[in-house]
């Protein structure tokens, strides 16, 4: 959600910040600008839609050595170019972007901006005119930064131009996103290292409530009170091609395809000298005091938990609860003597998941994320963390993020259970092995999903996914892959619960996805498919070798039936992708969808 790149150099900022927004555009937004300070003053172009746009209206010969660039999501006002950023103060002296949200902006408005006559309907103006307002105060620009900063609740990552200052460039975040590039002879700024990976690969974290300026040779980090402290920067392990697509046409089909390669590493990863399983002592010290297990997450990440939550169950024998996050803190269940909390959460970055982690922390409770983003808030924030070593997931369908959770999942209660001395007949190493192969065999069979989705999903306006048991989440997934890139309205559903209410929408040709990968609910969800069949529904049954039937539509190879959602998935996945394509939809950057939700 919403991109911030910024540069101070030596050299021309502009290409660095579209290049920077361009890699930023996966997040997700409706809106883009930059603005480059020259000896002529502030330069600035807006568009409404994609970076290419702003691209070309910048071809008008703009320049400049300091600069800052932002895509927006829009929160605060519609997408337009007026609410766009950058935003500009009233005489023009100062530039800003902004990511997040500022909950008190009608309050600082009513209180310090009542002669201020606003151009937008953004948080974030309000932040550019009382820098503004500031100034006047303390004539001094890092004292009114700073003072800015002090009277801003809520989340923001800011980095602001001084257009009588063409040597700084001042930079403040809290609880979003934002890091430190650093270069020889300059310095970016980017929300996502990716954005600035061609620039530099050593990057400084900023903390919540620093202010940090630089010049092109200098770095000056401080808190808001003005005391300055020392950091260490580190080397960011990406490398270009993680982040290009290379030959495929989408990212999402490259995620896709790099599934089994993301098994093996994993495999790689929590592997230890005697094939048994390395995870952090302290990790499984914390997973068996807990009595009770509360995983948190959203989207995609909230099916991998409902999985998860049968891993721990069955191998670990830990009661599990697994809740959506922006629900948890309104609705919080009466918690057990003993919890620890699994956030789950790809890119690190979910506020609503964030808002539980801070809450459970005040409750004085330990928590645990599983992400994908080395180094992200719920990483930081947490006592512990386990890594996915997916790689860059760049499409905003979640694809191998999904496989990998579910793998460090598996792990983690093997694991679990093997400390606690459960003799297991499950060998996950072994089995994960065998998901991986599986995949690829699936991998391999486009042509023949991509059939389906044509013949299924062209032009339907809705489709149903049933399953049970561990099929009903991955039936839940899949409906999700589909309506986020086809915009086909579409549910996941127990197989069970068709006959309870949904069944009314059946109707000839309504196209009806069921799983079939879990043996002792394989009489009965094929007993759902023919219901649903006898009121005219297109059926499709994706079922597992062994307990596949004649006309099933795919039969996936055999794996371990606790292992089968990462296998089933697959499937899913490619049917959503082609139907996206054959709708003509923008598969990896799906209209009002972000990859990080920072707001909650
Ligand atoms: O980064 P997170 O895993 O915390 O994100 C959670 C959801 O926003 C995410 O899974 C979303 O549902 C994806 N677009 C699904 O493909």
């Amino acid at each position: 959600m919403c991109g911030i790149v910024g540069y101070i150099g030596q050299n021309d900022a502009k290409g660095i910040l579209l290049n920077g927004l361009a890699r930023l555009e996966y997040r997700g937004y409706d809106s883009a600008g930059i603005a480059l300070l020259n000896q002529d003053g502030i330069q600035m172009t807006k568009v409404k839609g994609r970076v290419a746009v702003l691209e070309e209206k910048a071809d008008e010969g703009i320049s400049g050595s300091l600069g800052i660039g932002h895509t927006r999501w829009a929160t605060h006002g519609v997408p337009s170019i007026i609410n766009a950023h950058p935003h500009q103060s009233g005489t023009g002296r100062f530039i800003i972007v902004h990511n997040g949200v500022i909950e008190n902006y009608e309050a600082l408005k009513r209180e310090y901006l009542k002669d201020v006559s606003l151009i937008s309907d953004t948080d974030t103006e309000i932040i550019v005119q009382l820098m503004e307002k500031l100034f006047e105060r303390f004539q001094d620009t890092r004292t009114a930064f700073c003072e800015t900063m002090k009277l801003l609740k809520g989340s923001y990552a800011i980095a602001m131009i001084d257009a009588e200052d063409r040597n700084t460039l001042y930079v403040s975040k809290n609880k979003s996103p934002l890091l430190i590039g650093i270069g020889e002879g300059f310095h970016v700024v980017a929300s996502d290292a990716m954005a600035t990976l061609k620039e530099t690969n050593r990057y400084l974290e900023i903390h919540d409530e620093e202010v940090v300026l630089l010049t092109s040779d200098t770095v000056t980090i401080q808190t808001l009170t003005g005391e300055e402290l020392e950091r260490e920067s580190y080397t960011v392990e990406l490398d270009l091609s993680d982040i290009e697509k290379g030959t495929y046409s989408h990212y999402m089909l490259k995620e896709i395809d790099e599934q089994p390669f993301v098994l093996r590493r994993i495999i790689e990863e929590y592997q230890d000298e005697n094939n048994g399983i390395s995870i952090d002592p302290a990790i499984r010290i914390a997973m068996q005091q807990a009595d009770r297990i509360y995983i948190i997450a959203a989207g995609t990440s909230y099916h991998a938990g409902l999985v998860g939550k049968g891993f721990i169950e069955k191998l670990a024998g830990i009661p599990v609860e697994v809740h959506i996050a922006s629900e948890f803190n309104y609705n919080m269940p009466i918690l057990s003597d003993s919890p620890l909390f699994i956030f789950i959460s790809q890119s690190g970055e979910t506020a609503d998941s964030r808002a539980v982690l801070v809450q459970i922390k005040k409750m004085g409770f330990p928590a645990l994320t599983i992400t994908n983003v080395a180094g992200s808030t719920l990483s930081r924030e947490a006592d512990y963390t386990l890594h996915l070593h997916a790689g860059p997931e760049i499409a905003v369908a979640s694809t191998k993020a999904y496989t990998a959770q579910l793998a460090v999942l598996v792990l983690l209660a093997v694991d679990t259970a093997e400390t606690k001395e459960v003799t297991l007949d499950f060998d996950p190493i072994r089995e994960l092995a065998i998901a991986a192969n599986a995949i690829e065999v699936l991998t391999d069979q486009k042509e023949t999903i991509e059939n389906l989705a044509r013949d299924y999903l062209t032009t339907t306006p809705n489709a149903f996914f049933i399953g049970r048991s561990a099929d009903y989440y991955v039936a839940m997934e899949g409906a999700l892959k589909l309506k986020e890139i086809s915009y086909i309205q579409a549910e996941g559903l127990a197989g069970g619960e068709l006959k309870h209410g949904t069944i009314a929408l059946i109707e000839e040709g309504t196209p009806v996805i069921a799983l079939a990968t879990q043996v002792y609910v394989n009489y009965s969800i094929r007993g759902n498919v023919q219901e649903v069949a006898a009121r005219g529904a297109n059926t499709l049954i994706i079922s597992m070798d062994g307990l596949n039937e004649e006309n099933d539509a795919l039969v996936l190879p055999e794996i371990h039936e606790l292992l089968a959602p990462l296998v089933s998935v697959i499937p899913l996945q490619l049917l959503a992708y082609y139907a996206a394509l054959h709708r003509d939809c923008d598969v990896d950057k799906p209209r009002n969808l972000a990859k990080s939700v920072t707001v909650e």
